[in-house]
């Protein structure tokens, strides 16, 4: 008989493909599934009974801004407690690398961390501080395009001269040449939103050979988002690069109602190119606080302020009621801050997150002190309420869409199924538990429901918290599919 490291019993395995459960044994060697099948016989210490229990491949969240909070909080327990086992950092515009900061990082950039936090001169240098901290998931990495242009310009409020953007491209390059998964922009935001759509083009050029992709915040989730998800599938249809639409909304009041276009745009873009959207299960955003979004008739609360610390927590609608001023003044008055908006409509939502292109990612803000409780709660979210009791999906349509779905769209080679030879990234949960159980008023909390969670083959997280081990790391671009 020969050996393993671990053997799981009897779970009833999702394996990531969509298809349906079944009882099964999975042995586990190296880091590396070695064996999936009935009644399976090993030499092993380590022996888990997971009858009952549902077992599927460790969540991808897709969407992250964890950059550095993998180094400066390597238990990342907000991920691991819900099952994540890889996060893609780099998203909307902003990485910590490669970052030259002259002074303090621009708006969103601080959403990371603060100045003395941004150290990575080069993609090369960030995966060595990764393989230093050793934190407790793998980490797949974008680079940033507002961070690209901030090393090179001295002002951001307009698009790049050929000679920036030659600047740009080569740092572009040898993070692609070190594994990095390709390139997000932020174009919402002003430290991007002057870039021209053929500034992106350039920046995008490379990742055709590199089999990267194009993630992005799109220039606008309001009015003009048809406009905007029109410019995003130009870049990839004239680069052949896959296009990513990060946490797909109607933001905003007037938009509300629009997600049958909006997802309408989205198929017309399928049927002649390689194009995906990935969403949050909230009826809210969260971002740095933006005046542009400052509307009496949202709630918004400031999760932060660097002005006004007290005011953390409180909406804007008190905090103006409280200075007797009005909104706008009041927004005006705490920047830089940080703000949910809950300006997205429930139903929209759960059409963009039922559309079968549509990835989980949790866009959670891990360096906010009162965080949208997305970064706790989004994957045992989508599975407890909108597939266990909403039935938005099935169970293995959810799953679907947090493991196998985007390792192929990102190129996480070796990731995302249970199958033979496939990394250890494992998750063992109880189906009829699973549920978020952070909410606006009480963000930090894990989820329930999860049982034992392994990364590369080592158990790190159980129903009563945190293992001693860290086993994640650096994980880089693999093969990506053109998918249609
Ligand atoms: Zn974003
Ligand atoms: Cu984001």
């Amino acid at each position: 008989m020969s050996s393993c490291d671990t053997l799981i019993r009897n779970a009833s395995v999702l394996d990531g493909s969509g298809g349906s459960s079944e009882i099964l044994d999975v042995a586990v060697r190296d880091g590396l599934i070695c064996e999936v099948g009935s009644g399976l016989e090993y030499h092993t210490q380590i022996v888990v009974d997971a009858e009952g229990l549902t077992l599927t491949p460790g969540f991808i969240d897709v969407h992250t801004h964890d950059d550095l909070a993998v180094i400066r909080d390597p238990a990342m327990l907000a991920k691991l407690s819900q099952g994540v086992t890889t996060v893609i950092v780099g998203n909307c515009g902003i990485s910590a690398s490669p970052v030259r900061l002259r002074g303090e990082p621009p708006d969103p950039m601080n959403l990371l961390g603060g100045a003395g936090d941004f150290r990575y001169g080069t993609f090369s240098s960030y995966k060595a501080a990764i393989a230093e901290a050793r934190p407790a998931v793998n980490v797949a990495a974008l680079v940033g395009h507002t961070a690209l242009r901030n090393n090179h310009m001295d002002r951001l409020d307009r698009t790049a001269t050929d000679a920036e953007i030659e600047g740009m491209l080569a740092q572009l390059q040898e993070a692609l040449d070190g594994g990095a998964l390709g390139l997000s922009s932020g174009l919402a935001y002003l430290s991007a939103n002057a870039a021209s759509t053929e500034e992106v083009l350039a920046l995008a050029g490379p990742l055709t050979l590199a089999g990267g992709v194009y993630t992005t915040h799109l220039r606008t989730e309001t009015e003009a988002i048809l406009d905007a998800m029109r410019e995003a599938f130009e870049i990839g249809r004239r680069t052949q690069v896959p296009v990513i639409v990060s946490h797909l909304k109607c933001a905003g009041i007037a938009n509300w109602g629009r997600s049958g276009e909006v997802l309408q745009a989205l198929e017309t873009a399928r049927s002649t190119q390689d194009a995906g959207c990935d969403c949050y299960p909230y009826a809210a955003g969260s971002s740095t606080l933006d005046l542009r979004q400052v509307d009496e008739r949202v709630e918004i609360t400031i999760t932060w302020s660097t002005p006004h610390p007290e005011i953390a927590g409180r909406s804007l609608a008190w905090i103006a009621a409280a200075w007797s001023v009005t909104q706008m003044e009041a927004a005006r008055r705490v920047q830089p801050a940080g703000a949910i908006y809950h300006s997205i409509s429930e139903e929209d939502m759960r059409r963009i997150l039922r559309h079968p292109a549509t990835m989980i990612g949790s866009d959670g803000l891990p360096n906010d002190p009162r965080p949208h409780p997305r970064l706790w709660g989004t994957f045992p979210r989508v599975l407890g309420r909108y597939s266990r009791e909403e039935r938005l999906f099935s169970l293995a349509e959810a799953v679907h869409k947090m493991t196998e779905m985007p390792a192929r769209r990102f190129g996480l080679a070796g990731r995302g199924l249970i199958r033979e030879g496939y990394c250890a990234d494992l998750t063992l949960f109880d189906a009829e538990k699973i549920m978020d159980t952070a909410t606006y008023a009480d963000p930090v909390r894990a989820a329930e429901g999860i049982e034992s969670v392994w990364v590369n083959g080592v158990l790190s997280y159980t129903a009563r918290g945190a293992t001693t081990e860290r086993a994640g790391g650096f994980v880089a671009r693999g093969r990506t599919a053109w998918i249609q």
